[in-house]
C-alpha cells in the first residue's frame, strides 16, 4: 500500500513538472504535498521570467474569460508604492474597442496610418494609473504591466508591452471611452497596453544580455 502511495505521488510530480504551459489551469495548481508544490513552483516562476518575451504575431481566437481574470488578478498583486494601489486595468476583448484603441495608438504615429500596433492580438489590457494616489504611480503602473506580462507566459499565452498609452488617454476619444467607465479622465493616466493572445508561428528567441549589466559590490 505504502509503495503504490510513492509510486502514485511520484507520477504526480512528474505530471506537474511537465504541463506547466496551459491556457486553462494554473501552474501552480498541481503537486503532491506542499514542500514540492513550492519547489515545483519557483522553478516554473524562473523558468517563465527567463522564458516571456514579446510575441508580435497571434491567431484571431480570444482566449477563455478565466484565463484572462486570472492574468488580470497577477497585475493587481504586484507592489505599489506605500500600497496605494494607483494602477487599474481595463481588460478589452470587445473587437470594436480593441479595434478603436489600435486606431488611435496608431494615430500617434501620424495621421492616415493603418497599421496595426496590436500585431492582430485579439485581446488588450490597459493599465493607466491614478497621479493623485501615489507619488510613485508610474512605476506601480510598469510593474502591474510587468506582472501582467509574466502572468500570461505563465498561462500559456503570447503578450507584448504596446506604448503610447498615456498620448491615447490624453486624446479625445480616448477620454470619452475612460468616463463611459465612470473613470475621472483628470487622474488617470495611460501606462501601458498588454496585448494579449495565443501565438501565430515561432516563438521568438531572447536577444543576448549586454555585458556588464549586473555590478557586484560583496
Ligand atoms: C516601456 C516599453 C515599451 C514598449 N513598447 C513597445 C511597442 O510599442 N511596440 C512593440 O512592438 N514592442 C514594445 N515593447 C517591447 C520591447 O520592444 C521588448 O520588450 C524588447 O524588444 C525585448 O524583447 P523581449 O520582451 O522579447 O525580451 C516595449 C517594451 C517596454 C518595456
Amino acid at each position: 500500500m505504502k509503495k503504490l502511495t510513492l509510486i502514485i505521488a511520484a507520477l504526480a510530480l512528474l505530471v506537474s513538472g511537465c504541463c506547466n504551459k496551459d491556457a486553462s489551469t494554473s501552474s501552480a495548481s498541481n503537486g503532491t504535498n506542499e514542500n514540492t508544490k513550492e519547489a515545483t513552483t519557483m522553478n516554473t516562476t524562473m523558468q517563465d521570467l527567463l522564458t516571456r518575451r514579446s510575441v508580435r504575431s497571434y491567431t484571431d481566437e480570444v482566449p477563455p474569460r478565466e484565463v484572462i481574470e486570472e492574468i488580470c488578478k497577477a497585475g493587481t498583486y504586484a507592489p505599489t508604492g506605500m500600497n496605494r494601489q494607483a494602477p487599474i486595468i481595463i481588460a478589452v476583448t470587445n473587437r470594436e474597442v480593441r479595434d478603436r484603441l489600435s486606431k488611435l495608438n496608431a494615430a500617434v504615429f501620424g495621421p492616415d496610418n493603418d497599421m496595426d500596433p496590436f500585431y492582430g492580438a485579439p485581446v488588450v489590457l490597459v493599465v493607466l494609473a491614478d497621479t493623485t494616489a501615489a507619488m510613485t504611480w508610474k512605476e506601480d503602473g510598469s510593474l502591474v504591466m510587468g506582472n501582467l506580462l509574466n502572468a500570461a507566459h505563465a498561462k500559456g499565452l503570447g503578450s507584448c508591452w504596446i506604448h503610447r498609452a498615456k498620448e491615447v488617454f490624453a486624446t479625445d476619444e480616448g477620454k470619452a471611452i475612460l468616463a463611459g467607465l465612470g473613470i475621472d479622465t483628470e487622474k488617470y493616466v495611460g501606462i501601458g497596453n498588454c496585448i494579449l493572445g495565443y501565438v501565430n508561428g515561432d516563438y521568438p528567441e531572447a536577444k543576448p544580455r549586454k555585458e556588464n549589466y549586473v555590478y557586484w559590490i560583496e
